[in-house]
C-alpha cells in the first residue's frame, strides 16, 4: 500500500510541477537517501512543512511498516540540510496530542524535540490548546519556540509573548498570544511566516470535551480580518510570504481569495491525513499539506527569481514508512523518553486501578493547581497571593511536613483517595501541597457547573478552621480576605 502512495506521488508531482519548467539551469544532484523525483533545477531554498504531528512521536504503530517518527524526521533533516540549498523548517500546528494525562508528557516532549530539530516557524492549532493556554505559553516560553499566530487573542497579559520588532507592536494591537508573524532570512530571500487558527478546529479542553475555553483565557478573532489587518506589513518586510494556516482546505482557498501576497499557504487540521502531493493553486498562492502523526513529511524545493521572490516551485512529498532510517542521537532521546513514560503510565494505571475508575481519563481525581490555573487564571492570580498557597512552607520552615498531625489542614485531599498521601512525592505529575484549589471545590475530575461546585467550597472551610484551631472563623468576614 505505502509503495503504491509513494509512487502515485511520485508521478503526480514529476508530471505536475515538474513538465513546465524552464530547462535546468544545473544538473539535479541524484541523492540516493531521498528516492523522490528531484526538482528539475537546483533549488536556493528547500522549505520543509508538516503539521498535526499530534504527539506522535514513534510511528503509530498501526502495522508493520507504520509511518513517522521523531528519529526519522531528524534523519530526513541532517540529509536535506547536507545537500547544497538551506533547508527552512516549518509546522501548522497540532504538534501536542489528545487532552489527557497520558499524551501531556508526549506533547511536551514533542515541544522540546521540535527545539532540537531547529524549527523556523511554528503555527499553532486547536489541539495544542488542548492542556490550556497556559501550558502552552510555559512551553513555547522556556524552549524559546518560534511560535506565530495572528488570531488567537489571550484574555490575560501574563499569557501572552509578544516578541520583537514590528511583530511586537503588532501583537499588542491584535492582543495576540503570540507573536503573529516572524521573518527568517536565507539565501539572500526573506521567508515571512504569519500564524492563523480557524475558530471552525473546535477547540475542545481537557477537562470539558463539548465546551468551549474561549470564553476564560482567549478568544478566536476571525482569520480573515486579521490577516486583512497584518498581511500587508508583512508583505512589505518579506519576498515570500507564507501562511501556517490551521484550518480546512477550502477555508485556505477563501482566505486567499480574499486577502492578496500570499505565496504559500502550509495547511494542518486534516484528521485524515492526507498530504497534498501537488500543490493546490488559487488566488496566486499555492497551498500546501503534509499531514498527519508525522507520516508524512513535505519539501517544497524553492527557486527564487532576481527579485528574491518567489520564481517557481517543486513539491516532494517524503513518507515517514521504514524506508527511512532514524537518526542515532533523536533515537536515543526517544529511547529515554520512552522508559520515562513508562513510569509515568505505570504510576498513572496504578492509580485508576486504587479508585476503580478506569473510566477517567484524568487517573487521579485530584487533577491539581496547575489543571485549574490553564483555564481559571484570574481565580489563580488572586489565590496566588493568599497564605493558602504557602501552607505547606508554612510547616516546612517548622520542620513538621512529615508529621500526621499537621499536614491534614495544610495540604489537598489528604486522607482521600487521589489526595496528598502524607508525604511529598517530588517529580510526581501532580503535587498537592499547600490549600489549593480542590482542598476547598473538591476533586477537580468532579468539576459540576451546576453551582455545586460552588457550594462544596462555601461549606469546606470549617473542616480546617475549626474551633480549635481558628476560633475566630467566620465565613462572612474571613471569606472577603481571599475571595476571587
Ligand atoms: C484544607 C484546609 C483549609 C480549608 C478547606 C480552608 N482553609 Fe483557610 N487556611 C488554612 C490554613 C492551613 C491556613 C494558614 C496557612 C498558612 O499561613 O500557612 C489558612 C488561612 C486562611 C486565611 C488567612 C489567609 C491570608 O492570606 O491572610 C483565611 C482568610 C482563610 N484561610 C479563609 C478560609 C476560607 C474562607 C475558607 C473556606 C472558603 C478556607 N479558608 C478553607 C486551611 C484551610
Ligand atoms: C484542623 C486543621 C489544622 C491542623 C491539623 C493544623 N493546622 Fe495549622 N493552621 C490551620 C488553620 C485554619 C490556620 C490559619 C489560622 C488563622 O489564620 O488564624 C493554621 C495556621 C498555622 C500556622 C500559621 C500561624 C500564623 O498565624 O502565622 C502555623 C505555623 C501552623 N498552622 C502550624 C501547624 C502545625 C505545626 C500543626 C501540627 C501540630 C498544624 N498547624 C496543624 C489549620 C490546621
Ligand atoms: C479557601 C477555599 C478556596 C480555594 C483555595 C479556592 N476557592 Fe474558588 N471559591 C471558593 C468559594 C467559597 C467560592 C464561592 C464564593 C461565593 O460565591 O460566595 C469560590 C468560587 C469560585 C469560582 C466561581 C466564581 C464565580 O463567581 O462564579 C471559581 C471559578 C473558582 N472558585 C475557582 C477557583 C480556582 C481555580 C482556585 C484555585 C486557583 C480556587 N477557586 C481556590 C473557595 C475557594
Ligand atoms: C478546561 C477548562 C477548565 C478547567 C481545567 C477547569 N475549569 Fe472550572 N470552569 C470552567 C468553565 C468553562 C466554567 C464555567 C464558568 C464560566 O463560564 O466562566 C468553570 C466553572 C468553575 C466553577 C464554578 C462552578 C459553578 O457551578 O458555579 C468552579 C468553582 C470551578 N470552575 C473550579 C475549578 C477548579 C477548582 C478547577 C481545577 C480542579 C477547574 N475549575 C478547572 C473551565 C475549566
Amino acid at each position: 500500500m505505502r509503495l503504491w502512495t509513494s509512487i502515485a506521488i511520485g508521478f503526480a508531482v514529476a508530471l505536475g510541477m515538474g513538465a513546465a519548467q524552464a530547462p535546468p539551469s544545473d544538473p539535479p544532484q541524484p541523492n540516493p537517501a531521498l528516492p523522490l523525483p528531484n526538482a528539475p533545477w537546483q533549488p536556493h531554498v528547500r522549505l520543509v512543512y508538516e503539521s498535526d504531528t499530534r504527539a506522535y512521536y514513534r510511528p503509530c504503530g498501526c502495522n508493520a511498516n507504520s509511518a513517522g517518527g521523531l528519529a526519522r524526521r531528524a534523519a530526513l533533516l541532517k540529509d536535506l540540510r547536507a545537500q547544497s540549498a538551506p533547508v527552512v523548517v516549518c509546522t501548522a500546528g497540532d504538534f501536542y496530542g489528545t487532552a489527557d494525562i497520558f499524551n501531556e508528557a508526549k506533547s511536551r516532549f514533542v515541544a522540546r524535540m521540535m527545539d532540537q530539530l531547529g524549527y523556523d516557524a511554528i503555527g499553532v492549532g486547536e489541539m495544542d490548546l488542548n492542556f490550556g493556554l497556559a501550558t502552552l505559553v510555559a512551553d513555547v516560553r522556556s524552549l524559546g519556540l518560534p511560535v506565530v499566530c495572528a488570531n488567537l487573542r489571550a484574555k490575560t497579559d501574563s499569557l501572552r509573548i509578544r516578541g520583537e520588532g514590528p511583530a511586537a507592536a503588532a501583537a499588542d494591537r491584535l492582543g495576540s498570544a503570540f507573536p503573529p508573524y516572524r521573518v527568517v532570512s536565507t539565501a539572500g530571500s526573506r521567508f515571512g511566516f504569519v500564524g492563523l487558527i480557524s475558530p471552525a478546529t473546535k477547540v475542545k479542553p481537557a477537562a470539558q470535551k463539548d465546551e468551549p475555553v474561549e470564553a476564560i483565557t482567549y478568544s478566536l478573532d476571525d482569520p480573515v480580518a486579521v490577516a486583512k489587518s497584518v498581511i500587508p506589513e508583512l508583505r512589505a518586510a518579506c519576498d515570500v510570504l507564507v501562511v501556517l494556516a490551521h484550518m480546512g482546505e477550502e477555508e485556505a482557498v477563501a482566505l486567499v481569495a480574499a486577502v492578496p501576497g500570499i505565496d504559500l499557504v502550509v495547511l494542518g487540521h486534516d484528521p485524515a491525513g492526507r498530504p497534498l502531493g501537488q500543490p493546490r493553486t488559487a488566488g496566486g498562492a499555492r497551498i500546501l499539506r503534509a499531514t498527519s502523526q508525522g507520516q508524512n513529511i513535505g519539501e517544497l524545493n524553492v527557486k527564487l527569481g532576481d527579485d528574491h521572490r518567489l520564481a517557481d516551485a517543486f513539491n516532494r512529498i517524503h513518507i515517514m514508512d521504514a524506508s527511512h532510517r532514524d537518526d542515532p542521537e533523536m533515537a536515543k532521546r526517544v529511547e529515554g523518553f520512552d522508559e520515562e513514560n513508562r513510569k509515568l503510565q505505570k504510576e498513572l494505571f496504578a492509580r485508576q486501578q486504587l479508585q476503580g475508575d478506569e473510566q477517567d481519563p484524568f487517573g487521579g481525581r485530584y487533577l491539581g493547581v496547575g489543571a485549574c490555573q490553564s483555564c481559571h487564571v484570574e481565580e489563580f492570580d488572586v489565590y496566588a497571593h493568599t497564605r493558602h498557597a504557602r501552607a505547606y512552607a508554612t510547616l516546612a520552615s517548622q520542620f513538621v511536613h512529615r508529621d500526621t498531625n499537621c499536614v491534614g489542614c495544610h495540604v489537598t485531599g489528604y486522607g482521600e483517595a487521589g489526595g496528598f498521601q502524607g508525604v511529598r512525592v517530588r517529580g510526581a505529575d501532580v503535587d498537592l501541597i499547600d490549600v489549593q484549589c480542590e482542598a476547598c471545590h473538591g476533586p477537580g475530575a468532579d468539576h459540576a457547573r451546576d453551582g455545586s461546585y460552588r457550594d462544596t467550597a462555601i461549606a469546606s472551610c470549617v473542616k480546617c478552621h475549626t474551633p480549635n484551631d481558628d476560633p475566630d472563623f467566620d465565613f462572612a468576614t474571613d471569606w472577603p480576605k481571599i475571595a476571587h
